[in-house]
């Protein structure tokens, strides 16, 4: 089960079990659930099905497949950080690295992972892993962030709009890439379910305007409050810091938000 051994130091940027993690959780649910789940039925998960929720975070994706496999099924919800997973019948935990493989074989006729991929530098091994576990005629489903740009549509003040930009560039091109994290592996899923042998492949994307002290300005408000030190050292000043921290709360403030692209492909039968 386990993947050849690189280098595999990057180390995740944030803190699930933290309390800025779990408010990061219940953000992340309000904003993507209803566009996971839309994915999740279109492909018709069902009673009896074997699951794998890949980085389950809060849990709230690892819940839904359970009441939609019901007695019958089993989601087996992976992460790093189980402080939010809760075992019962139909749910398996596993605290578990996925760099270092499956913590389980396949096959699953499931297998969804949200916001993961994109932080682990050996995403596209990982990738064929997990459609070496899905059964025939499984379904892979992943969404992730893009790189489109979180354009500022209004702001309150002269200079806002660049201090926002500034921020948002550093914490992308620098934090987070220092880290592992690509922006534009979002749309680079479809090509490498392609080349890994899955068809009926299809993405849907979502983005909405925003407005600060909604719930994707203080996604964005959060993951800045998480990322603090490193956005620091990475030459972004407090008075920045200060300033973004203030718009993602004001409602003058008006934005694009993180376009989300959920895609999903089937192992052929
Ligand atoms: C951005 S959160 C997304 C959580 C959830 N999927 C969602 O979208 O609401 C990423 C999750 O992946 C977990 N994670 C990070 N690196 C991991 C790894 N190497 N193996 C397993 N889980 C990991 C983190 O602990 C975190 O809970």
């Amino acid at each position: 089960m386990s993947l050849e051994s690189h280098d595999t130091t990057s180390k995740y940027l944030l803190d699930t079990g933290s309390e800025l993690g779990r408010a990061q959780m219940d953000h992340l649910e309000q904003l993507l659930d209803p566009i996971s789940t839309a994915c999740l039925d279109e492909i018709g998960a069902g009673p009896g099905w074997r699951c794998l929720d890949l980085g389950a975070g809060g849990g709230s994706i690892t819940r839904w497949l359970a009441e939609r496999t019901g007695s019958t099924g089993t989601i087996v919800s992976v992460d790093l950080d189980t402080a939010y997973l809760v075992e019962r019948p139909g749910i398996e935990v596993h605290q578990h690295d996925i760099n270092e493989g499956l913590p389980v074989d396949g096959p699953f006729q499931l297998i969804h992972t949200r916001l993961l991929l994109m932080h682990l530098p050996r995403r596209v091994e990982i990738l064929k892993t997990l459609v070496d576990a899905l059964a025939p005629g499984g379904w892979l489903v992943v969404g992730e962030f893009s790189d489109r740009p979180l354009r500022v549509l209004t702001a309150p003040g002269d200079g806002d709009e660049q201090v926002h930009d500034h921020v948002l560039d550093v914490g992308h091109n620098t934090v987070a890439r220092a880290a592992g994290v690509s922006f534009t592996w979002a749309h680079e899923v479809d090509r490498h379910m392609a080349e890994a042998g899955l068809t009926n492949r299809h993405s849907l994307a979502h983005a909405r305007t925003t407005a600060g002290g909604t719930t994707a300005c203080l996604l964005n408000l959060n993951y800045v409050r998480q990322l603090e030190t490193p956005l620091l050292h990475a030459g972004i000043t407090t008075e920045e810091l200060g300033r973004f921290r203030d718009l993602m709360l004001d409602p003058r403030f008006r934005a694009w938000s993180y376009q989300f692209v959920c895609t999903w492909g089937q192992k052929p039968v």
